[in-house]
Order: C-alpha cells, then structure tokens, then sequence
C-alpha cells in the first residue's frame, strides 16, 4: 500500500510502498478514505513523543471502510464505514489501509455523513467535549477560550455555546466573524497591540468563571488567568498554565489528560448528523500532500480542520 512515513528521523514525511497490514486476533483493517491532521501528528513524528521507529506512519484521525477482519472480531462486518482514533503510534492513519484493535475508540459513520467529517472529529472534538465535561460549568458561565480558531477551538466553542455558556474567544480579525457564528458572543484579537486585559475591560468583561487554553503560551495565560474570580477554573491542553500557582489563588487549575470515551465518539457522530454542530473544514488535500499538511500542522497556527482525502488510487 501506499502511506506517508517519516523514514529518517528529523527529515521530512515522504510517500512509500508498505505491505498492507494484516488484522491479527481481535483486529479489524480499514480502507481508509480520509484522515483527519492534528499537530500531534507533527509533533510525534519529529519524536516529540519519545523514540521513532522508522519507517513511522503519523495520523490518529481516520475514516473508512472495514475491508477485513481478524480472527474472532465480531462487532463489525466487512463493508461498515467506521471512524475514530484509528491510528497507532508508527501505524498511522496517513495510509491506505490500517489495522486497529475492534475494541479502540472507533465507531460507526453516522448516515449522511461524508468520510472527510467523520476523519476530522476524533481527536478534536473529543478534546473538546472532554476538557467541557472536565470544566462541568454551569449555564450562563463566561468562559474565555484562547486558541478557539483551531482544531479544538472551533469545537469547543460550539459545545459550549450548546451548553449556554458565554463564549469569549481569540481570533484575529479576519476569523472573527466565523468565531461568531460558531457561538462566541465576544471576541478579543490575540495579533491586535492592545493587550488582551485591556481588551476584555473594554468590552466590560472583568472577570471569568473559566479560561480554556488551547496554545501554551505560558505567560498570556498566566496574564488572563488573573481575570478568573476565586473558586473558577482553567484548564489547557497544551501546557500553559501552572496549576499550583492557580491554587493558590483558590482557582481550579488542570493539564488536561483525556479519557475519551467510545460513547464520546458516538455522541459527537450524532451531533453532527443532527446538526447540532458543524465540523469546519478548512483545507483537504491528497495523501501525497500530507507532508506539507504535517509541517503546518506543527506551525500553531491552523484553522478549523485539515483532512487527508485517500483513495485506493493514491
Ligand atoms: N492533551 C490532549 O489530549 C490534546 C488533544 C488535542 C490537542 N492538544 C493540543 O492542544 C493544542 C491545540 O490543538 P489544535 O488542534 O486546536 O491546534 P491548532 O489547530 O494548531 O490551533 C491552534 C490555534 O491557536 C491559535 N493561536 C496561536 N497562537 C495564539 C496566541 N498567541 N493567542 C491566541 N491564539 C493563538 C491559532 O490561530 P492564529 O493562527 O490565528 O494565531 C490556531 O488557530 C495543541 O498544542 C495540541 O497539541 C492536546
């Protein structure tokens, strides 16, 4: 088959010929049609993550079709379309075809919804719903999200809108009306001069209930945590807050470490499918592309979502 690989450490992903793999016991193989770009993908691949074992196939995100079933796997037949976190580290979803345990976070493609949406919603928007059940606020809360136009962000502002919480999020200026409609109901520039307190108190805002930080920007953070009142909470997925330094200001803070669910996976299929949110795809390009994809991904700066479109043609 063909897949992208990082096949010397520290030098770029390039495309190559493996053997397909085969599904062993309790295994499944899925023909993939697309995969879902997240900046851990560009992150493990470097070793970020610990050691490589080249040659490394990045992705986690995927979405196929079950083409072959390993021994004593039973809860799916060849031919359902499935999505999840279908990759493994150096087994990834930048392939054509994958191998992933039948018991793993996958779960059927709901009806209506296209393999390219069903990629990019695993990682993403399980981070989402996982950091909001972590938050678990309350209706009416004024939660301030610093990253809302990213992979996560643009997910976890509409979950939390859902959820009757007022949204504040960064955006530069040409993203802000898309942060609207997405559900923020304030948006502060992170590019503009004026630093982001001030920005805030002009718009009235002087204190949060919560603060999402999805960039780890250690010292922005630490700036607008401040602005948390006592008994509230933050929570980063990339390491920008100081939790012990939070606690002391009896505010609830937390790295956080997701436990998805395979009924997280389930619920975020159904919201979609009932268009309860939208799955912002910003960019699709071809597997021989996802080298490129995997450098941006690394930048920070993406928005929305990135897919992989993948065919048995690639
Ligand atoms: N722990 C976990 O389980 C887990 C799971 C998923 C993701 N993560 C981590 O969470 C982070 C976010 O993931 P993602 O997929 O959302 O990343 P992403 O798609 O790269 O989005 C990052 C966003 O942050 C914005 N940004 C960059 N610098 C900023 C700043 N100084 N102030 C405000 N916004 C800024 C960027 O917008 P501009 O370009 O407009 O600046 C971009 O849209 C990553 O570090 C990722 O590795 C962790």
């Amino acid at each position: 088959m063909k897949a992208i690989a990082v096949i010397k450490l520290g030098a770029p992903a390039e495309m190559i010929d493996v053997e397909t793999p085969t599904p062993a016991a309790g295994e499944i193989r899925v023909r993939l049609r697309a995969a879902g770009v997240n900046p851990v993908d560009g992150k493990s691949a470097s070793g970020a993550y610990g050691q490589v074992t080249v040659p490394s196939i990045p992705g986690v995100d995927g979405a196929g079709v079950v083409d072959m079933l390993g021994e004593k796997s039973r809860r799916f037949v060849v031919g359902d379309r499935v999505f999840g976190r279908l990759g493994h580290p150096g087994r990834g979803t930048f392939a054509q075809y994958v191998v992933v345990p039948e018991s793993g976070m996958i779960a059927r493609i709901p009806d209506g919804l296209d393999f390219g949406i069903a990629a990019a919603l695993p990682v993403a928007g399980l981070t989402a719903l996982g950091v909001l059940r972590e938050l678990a606020l309350s209706p009416g809360a004024r939660l301030l999200v610093i990253g809302a136009t990213g992979g996560v962000g643009v997910f976890l502002t509409q979950l939390a809108a859902r959820d009757g919480l007022e949204v504040i999020a960064t955006a530069r200026p040409e993203l802000a009306e898309r942060a609207r409609r997405l559900g923020a109901s304030a948006i502060i520039d992170h590019t503009s001069s004026v630093a982001l307190p001030d920005q805030l108190s002009a718009l009235g805002v002087t204190q949060l209930d919560a603060l999402v930080d999805l960039v780890g920007d250690k010292e922005l953070t630490d700036t607008l945590s401040a602005l948390i009142r006592p008994g509230g909470k933050a929570i980063s997925t990339a390491g920008g807050i100081d939790p012990e330094k939070l606690s002391a200001r009896q505010i609830r803070g937390s790295l956080y470490r997701g436990q998805p669910t395979r009924e997280m996976l389930e619920e975020l299929g159904a919201l979609v499918e009932s268009k309860q949110i939208t799955v912002p795809i910003e960019r699709e390009l071809s597997l021989a592309e996802a080298p490129q994809a995997l450098e941006e991904s690394r930048s920070g700066h993406s928005h929305g979502k990135t897919i992989l479109r993948i065919s048995v043609s690639d």
